[in-house]
């Protein structure tokens, strides 16, 4: 969406502040011993507070009011009774909502406490990357350019990036135009980022896969050559200077 007057801008920032606060309040909740289910019971029950709704399920009947996907899984990772959290995983939680209209989306990777399996040096990387693209985001900056950005940086850093998911638009629904804000250079994308509108941003970095693909479950995706997924997404409203961070009380750059 495009930001055109006030009460838009109020709208999605309360949409944000659900999504951020829940996803950094599940981070904290998040123990060993506890299944992925009961996390997202947590999540749900904030997200109901604050009066918002699940986006994965209303958009596309996910089941489970936030995605929890754990060490080889990269993404959409239903939440189950029968996934036990265990020290040292690697987690994923993304968290996206609607309230009053207004959508908003953030996720973050992060290592359950003690760092046993060494995973913390990649999603410092994607932390990193995230912010670099985003503050290189502004009014007429090419998509492919912020790609470009992205891919160099992980490469720059001994890592490859999924070429088969991409942030995008966003506000009125989960996925807007533009659909197709890649980690990497897509040289056929001529499109540009517009001042006031609004996208979520993610980085898909990774250490051994270029391709995500859909388990049986119809949801899980993992990576196509294995390996480990760090992701980290903020919703941002883009000026012509620097980004408004919706979701930045999720504390992923803390
Ligand atoms: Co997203
Ligand atoms: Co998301």
């Amino acid at each position: 969406m495009s930001i055109t007057k006030n009460e838009e801008l109020i709208g999605m920032k309360k949409a944000s502040e659900a999504v951020a606060c829940t996803l950094k309040e599940m981070r904290n909740y998040a123990k060993p011993g506890m299944t992925t289910k009961q996390l997202d019971n947590f999540g749900a029950k904030m997200l109901s507070d604050f009066g918002a709704k699940s986006a994965p399920y209303l958009t596309y009947g996910f089941p489970g009011w936030t995605c929890i996907s754990l060490n080889n899984e990269f993404c959409h990772g239903i939440p189950s009774d029968n996934r036990i959290l265990k020290e040292g995983d690697l987690i994923n939680i993304d968290v996206s909502a609607e309230l009053d209209g207004f959508w908003s989306d953030n996720g973050g990777s992060f290592v359950l406490g003690e760092d046993v399996n060494q995973h913390q040096k990649l999603i410092d990387a994607s932390k990193q990357i995230l912010l670099k693209a985003i503050f290189n985001i502004k009014g007429g900056v090419r998509i492919s350019d912020i790609g470009l950005l992205i891919e160099t940086e992980a490469k720059k850093l001994g890592y490859k990036v999924i070429k088969n998911l991409a942030g995008h638009g966003i506000g009125r629904g989960l996925h807007e135009e533009p659909s197709n804000i890649t980690n990497y250079r897509d040289r056929y994308n001529l499109t540009r980022f517009k001042k006031n509108s609004v996208v979520a941003i993610e980085t898909f970095i990774t250490t051994t896969s270029t391709y995500a693909e859909t388990l049986k479950d119809g949801w899980t995706m993992v990576g196509n050559k294995g390996g480990f997924m760090a992701q980290h997404e903020h919703t941002i409203v883009v000026t012509d200077g620097k980004p408004i961070v919706l979701t930045e009380m999720n504390e992923i750059w803390k």
